[in-house]
């Protein structure tokens, strides 16, 4: 793996944290072997959960395709160049969002009753809500799989065909493909690219 790009100053977390989290890490095209466990995954989700999301609807679904027979279920609705890595990720995630969450929020949001039927007779937004949230969930499940020792391979997928085949009955909506291995043994075939600077991405007002 490559060495940090760059020590900045004032962090609250060490250098090696964030060299594992963000500097070194790398998206990941070849795997180690070894595998990774449900209880790995288990342990990332019970830490990003806690992440924020809109009134805390927590959006965000997982499948997690373990078996050689859900893999080449899965490989049958991947675009050609991106086959072979899910093909051979230990275990594979496809992220999803739910537009039925507002089932659940009598328990997700307890100080605000009626948050349900709120969300109840309007589809569309529940839709809208729910991508942002399960978008910005996503950002945190891949870093807080970095944080578990993994490393992460994100990836497209045809939606319409991984919909059809694996949320049939639960209706969640497919977003984003992430191969998943041991960060120790995986790696990428390119160099680094470079990122835009701060001054090019940020307007201080
Ligand atoms: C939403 C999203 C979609 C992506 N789609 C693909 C893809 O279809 N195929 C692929 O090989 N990489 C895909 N990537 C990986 C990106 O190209 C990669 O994360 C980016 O170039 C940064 O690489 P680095 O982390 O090694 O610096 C995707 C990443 C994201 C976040």
């Amino acid at each position: 793996m490559t060495q940090a790009l760059e020590a900045t100053a004032p962090l609250a977390i060490d250098d090696a944290t964030a060299d594992r989290l963000f500097r070194t890490a790398r998206t990941v095209t070849t795997f180690a072997e070894s595998e990774v466990t449900d209880e790995q995954l288990t342990a990332v989700y019970d830490l990003i959960k806690w992440g924020p999301t809109m009134m805390n609807t927590s959006p965000l679904r997982m499948l997690v395709v373990r078996t050689p027979e859900a893999r080449q279920r899965l490989v049958g609705h991947m675009p050609e160049n991106n086959q072979e890595r899910v093909s051979k990720a230990p275990v594979t995630l496809v992220l999803a969002y739910d537009t039925d969450f507002h089932e659940r929020l009598d328990v997700l949001i307890p100080h605000m009753p009626g948050a349900r039927e709120m969300f109840a007779g309007d589809a569309e937004m529940r839709a809208g809500a729910a991508r942002t949230s399960a978008l910005l969930q996503a950002g945190y499940l891949l870093v807080g799989l970095r944080a578990a020792g993994l490393a992460v391979g994100p990836m497209n997928g045809d939606y319409a065909g991984i919909d059809a085949e694996f949320f049939a009955e639960n209706g969640w909506k497919g977003f984003l493909v992430v191969n998943v291995s041991a960060a120790d043994g995986a790696d990428t075939t390119r160099p680094r690219a470079p990122r835009l600077s701060f001054d090019d991405a940020a307007r201080v007002v």
